[in-house]
């Protein structure tokens, strides 16, 4: 090779006439980008290899609209954490804690209340306003229709001064002027079937009611069961009517109670009050209807026509007046 050629080949290999130092500085450039480059392509795909590779084929083109929704999962995580790096309240939280909630398996359900067996003496639920006035004589009074604390009858006289009344009284006693007339006739009736007989009680007040009820639960032990058996409940007693008298005799030294039972006075009452407008009110065998005791010594007036009608009915009391209450 000649010198021309040699000059030739050496301004091709550096046609600038760079010195060696900076040949190698450009080099050494190129050779620092071609590296990077190489080593970011790897990272890329290495880093795309995280995903399953059927996940980056297959995902429906329609998803990549929800792709900023998050899986609940991952969102729940990051609350947590975000709660978890918060600063904790300064104050302590014025809510109450909750009350712990039983365990969903464990819960169970309560019993069902047991149905209230009503005994015969027992009252009904709702008890109710009488649907008469406390002055009709048809007035149904029992256990469940009560009249008002407030009434009383506007015609309450004193038996004491009722002129020819033929029956013995035990105490001062008060009835309704309406009865008065009927009551002398069967007074004289008895007298006259030589019967010695006396009024035991006749009207009570709201309030004497009270006590009188009060008497029969202190009475029994304070067993309000069996004072219900025998006694009225305030608001609840055809005594407040001023139309129910206790009846009694000598023969039994003026009691009440089972002792009255079989006197000839309890027999007599029984087939011939009616006549006179009187009823017994809590008939023996009817404590089902009545809701008492047998009581052979009360009775109720309800005037001489309507006891007739009454004692053809064959029914209680108690039915017969239901129907017009
Ligand atoms: N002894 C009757 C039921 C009353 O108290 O009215
Ligand atoms: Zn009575």
């Amino acid at each position: 090779m000649d010198q021309k050629t040699q000059v030739s080949l050496k301004e091709r290999l550096n046609p600038k006439g760079w010195s060696r130092g900076k040949y190698f500085a450009v080099c050494a450039a190129i050779l620092f980008v071609l590296i990077t480059f190489t080593a970011t392509t790897i990272y890329i795909f290495t880093t795309r290899g995280d995903k399953p590779a059927e996940e980056i084929v297959t995902q429906d083109p329609a998803d990549e609209a929800d792709e900023d929704t998050k899986p609940e999962e991952e969102e729940l995580d990051e609350q947590i954490e975000e709660e978890q790096t918060e600063e904790p309240s300064p104050e302590p939280s014025p809510l109450p804690s909750p009350t712990p909630s039983p365990e969903p398996g464990l819960e169970t359900a309560p019993d069902p209340a047991p149905e209230p067996t009503a005994n015969w003496w027992s009252y009904p639920t709702p008890t109710l306003a009488t649907t008469r006035s406390g002055d009709d004589l048809l007035v149904l009074v029992n256990k469940q229709y009560q009249l008002p604390s407030t009434y009383a009858p506007s015609d309450l006289v004193n038996l004491a001064q009722q002129p020819n009344l033929n029956i013995r009284l035990t105490s001062t006693f008060y009835l309704r002027s309406i009865v008065i007339n009927d009551l002398r006739n069967l007074a004289n009736a008895a007298q006259a079937a030589g019967l010695d007989m006396s009024i035991k009680s006749a009207y009570r007040s709201y309030a004497t009611q009270q006590s009188t009820y009060q008497y029969w639960v202190n009475y029994n032990g304070g067993s309000v069961d069996a004072a219900d058996q025998v006694s009225a409940r305030a608001g609840h007693s055809q005594h407040q009517l001023g139309t129910a008298v206790d009846f009694s005799s000598s023969e039994v030294g003026d009691q009440i109670g089972a002792v009255f039972h079989d006197t000839a006075a309890a027999a007599w009452l029984g087939n011939h009050a009616w006549e006179y407008g009187f009823v017994i009110a809590y008939p023996q065998g009817a404590e089902e209807i009545t809701r008492y005791a047998y009581e052979s010594w009360h009775y109720r007036y309800i005037g001489v026509a309507n006891a007739a009608e009454w004692r053809a009915s064959g029914k209680t009391l108690e039915e017969w007046l239901a129907e017009r209450n």
